[in-house]
């Protein structure tokens, strides 16, 4: 008798290592985005996934639970899980899992390189040579970040690692959040506003969801001014795009380098049009490694549930 492999539904795009190790162990039906799932799965396979697996960026609603009805675990691959509708899975007693500790260093790193990129002009260089340009002008001079300000917004597991590389870069780091905290060696500012006052480099690293939308709003944006640069590798829903897309165009802020947008993928065309911006795809945590890894968590998140009814990293 052969036992039928357990059937899992996946969203998004993983390395090729975890898909191999996914259709090893599982019966899979992938698809690469959200709204392709919900088109695309028939009632009767539907009615056989298990288990799904998902990127934290694509969004789980209740739309997509009611046509799973014998779903029984969901595992993100990523952190954050502001997209996943938790009443709806809690309603049905469907636990939750995601990959902390591999994501938070390789966004941190981005965060780092968006902000040197920022100040140091290296894509618009790159451009300059590019476009033929070197041999009759010279390049307009960048900024230095050493001995500048870096204001964390959030120093968690991503922020932590923000503060630490703006400390090795000879900066002065600030943090805001919603309480100090005791363990750490920078300085604690209570309001955001004065944390934009005060720096140079916004890094915006905090949780998305409900409590922090728009936290990043016309007046943090003024308060970081004209000199002032922000990075947003957190979620597009902290800053609001309106307000940035003005200030950056009347020169109330000097520059925004962005991992993370209010519409994802779909990027403002009025953000396109601007010079003093970096644009990125959502890819803060997008290293090779730690994608392998990440995918390594959720598939051992996904079999200890259907083995053991164990998740080893559970949510909340
Ligand atoms: C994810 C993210 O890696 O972890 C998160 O919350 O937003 C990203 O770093 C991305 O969603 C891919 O799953």
């Amino acid at each position: 008798m052969t036992l039928s492999k357990p059937q899992v539904l996946t969203l998004g795009t993983f390395p090729d290592a975890t898909m191999a190790e996914l259709e090893r162990r599982f019966s899979v039906h992938h698809f690469p985005r959200i709204g392709h799932a919900v088109d695309g799965l028939d009632a009767t396979t539907a009615r056989q996934i298990v288990a799904l697996g998902s990127e934290a960026n694509q969004g789980i609603n209740r739309a997509l639970l009611a046509m799973l009805p014998k779903l029984e675990v969901v595992a993100l691959f990523g952190v954050g899980t502001d997209l996943v509708d938790r009443g709806a899975l809690k309603e049905r007693s469907i636990p939750l899992s995601n990959t902390p500790g591999l994501v938070a260093v390789e966004v941190a790193d981005l965060a780092i390189g968006l902000m040197i990129a920022s100040a140091r002009q290296i894509i618009y260089a790159d451009r300059f040579i590019r476009e033929g340009r070197w041999p009759q002008a010279q390049i307009s001079l960048g900024r230095s970040v050493g001995k500048k300000t870096m204001g964390v917004v959030g120093l968690g597991a991503i922020g932590r690692p923000i503060g630490d590389r703006g400390a090795a870069f000879n900066m002065r780091v600030l943090y805001y959040g919603p309480r100090r905290k005791l363990d750490v060696p920078y300085e604690y500012v209570a309001d955001v506003i004065e944390l934009a006052r005060q720096s140079d480099f916004l890094m915006v690293a905090c949780k998305g969801g409900p409590d922090t939308r728009h936290l990043i709003g016309r007046d943090v944006i003024e308060a970081l001014g004209p000199n002032g640069t922000l990075v947003n590798v957190a979620r597009g829903s902290v800053v609001d795009e309106q307000a940035l897309v003005a200030a950056l165009r009347d020169g109330r802020l000097g520059y925004a380098a962005l991992d993370v947008f209010e519409n994802e993928p779909h990027v403002s065309t009025d953000l396109l049009a601007l010079p003093n911006v970096i644009l990125q795809p959502h890819h803060g945590s997008a290293g090779l490694e730690t994608r392998i890894a990440m995918g390594q968590l959720m598939i051992d998140n996904i079999a200890g549930w259907i083995g053991e009814r164990k998740l080893l990293t559970p949510v909340g």
